[in-house]
């Protein structure tokens, strides 16, 4: 135990280093890897959008490891922000505020609000409580399938970015994000913590969804896999499907019958099959996955789907 606690710690100063020197670092959260940089360092941000190819349009999360650190980002705390900080973090869920004036507008693509959250990971909380606040989306290139694991944003990003090692993600879904105007609650990306989550822990507050394309970045093509990925609806044959999508080369990417378990597990299952020589990869969408629980992993291979049947 004493050489991997030591081994982290080293690799703990490592990532705080580069991130003091204006670098990029390959972080765990509970939910997906980030690509991090310090929100004090122009430099680190504007990598982020290099190195993942991504669109200045589309605004990263903020990450804090303690509610003191909010006051260098966001300039109100409404009192429902309060009560969801109090239920939900550290852990999935991601609050849309308004920003402090002198937060890098780079992190916000220009907007007036900002995107902030507590991670629950040890090891990211460490990081941040040594480096302070960290910017980070998540760590693939625009518009690809986030990465579960360290393995996979080495695989993306190479020997451009030092990643820190912290094991495989527990909730493997991007972060709920919502957004919060006075008693009105706007679910902007739904995730793990669900509107009926957020409905016990805030009765008063009135919660809605947003239109799919209200959060900028969050496109309906996203979380692609590097071969097609194409969903069947009700009860089909093998010979259906071949011949619907005139390909036999093709597999079914099945999902465990825990909603919990499916979403752990749904990345890594997309990356490891498209990484076969195959042709397609098919989902099955059953009557059972239509209850909220299924809502957000639904939402994922929707956006990563090329057509439904
Ligand atoms: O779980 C997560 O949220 C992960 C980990 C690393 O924390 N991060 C993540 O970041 O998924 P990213 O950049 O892939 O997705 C964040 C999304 C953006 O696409 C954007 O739509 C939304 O959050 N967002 C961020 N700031 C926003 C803002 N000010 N207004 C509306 N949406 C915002
Ligand atoms: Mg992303």
């Amino acid at each position: 135990m004493k050489s991997s606690s030591t081994k982290i710690s080293r690799e703990l100063s490592r990532a705080a280093d580069i991130l003091n020197k204006d670098g990029v670092v390959g972080i765990p959260t509970e939910t997906v890897y980030g690509l991090a940089a310090s929100i004090f360092s122009k430099e680190g941000i504007s990598k982020i959008f290099k190195v993942k190819e991504r669109p200045s349009f589309d605004p990263l999360i903020v990450h804090i490891s303690n509610l003191h650190q909010k006051e260098d980002i966001v300039r109100e705390w409404p009192a429902l922000a309060e009560i969801l900080a109090k239920n939900f973090w550290p852990g999935p869920l991601t609050m849309v505020l308004k920003k402090n004036t002198k937060l890098n507008s780079m992190i916000t693509s220009g907007l007036d609000t900002v995107g902030i959250r507590m991670p629950k990971h040890s090891v990211a909380l460490e990081l941040i409580d040594q480096v302070g606040p960290l910017a980070a989306p998540s760590a693939n290139k625009f518009g690809k399938t986030s990465p579960t694991s360290a393995e996979h944003v080495k695989s993306e990003f190479k020997e451009e970015v030092f990643v820190l090692n912290g094991g495989t993600c527990e909730v493997g879904l991007e972060s709920t994000v919502i957004a919060i105007e006075d008693t009105k609650i706007l679910i902007l990306r739904p995730g793990m913590i669900s509107e009926k989550m957020l409905r016990d822990a805030t009765p008063h507050a009135r919660i809605s969804y947003a239109e799919s394309s209200a959060s900028p970045g969050h496109l309906k093509h996203h979380y692609q896999p590097k071969i097609p990925l194409y969903i069947f609806e009700g009860e089909v044959s093998a010979e259906t499907i071949s011949s619907q999508i005139q390909n036999q080369n093709w597999k079914e990417l099945e999902l465990d019958t825990s909603p919990a378990i499916a979403a752990r597990q749904l990345y890594e299952s997309m990356r490891k099959l498209s990484n076969k020589k195959l042709d397609a990869l098919i989902v099955l969408k059953k009557p059972n996955h239509s209850s909220a629980d299924w809502l957000p992993i639904w939402d994922r291979l929707t956006r990563a789907s090329s057509k439904t049947y």
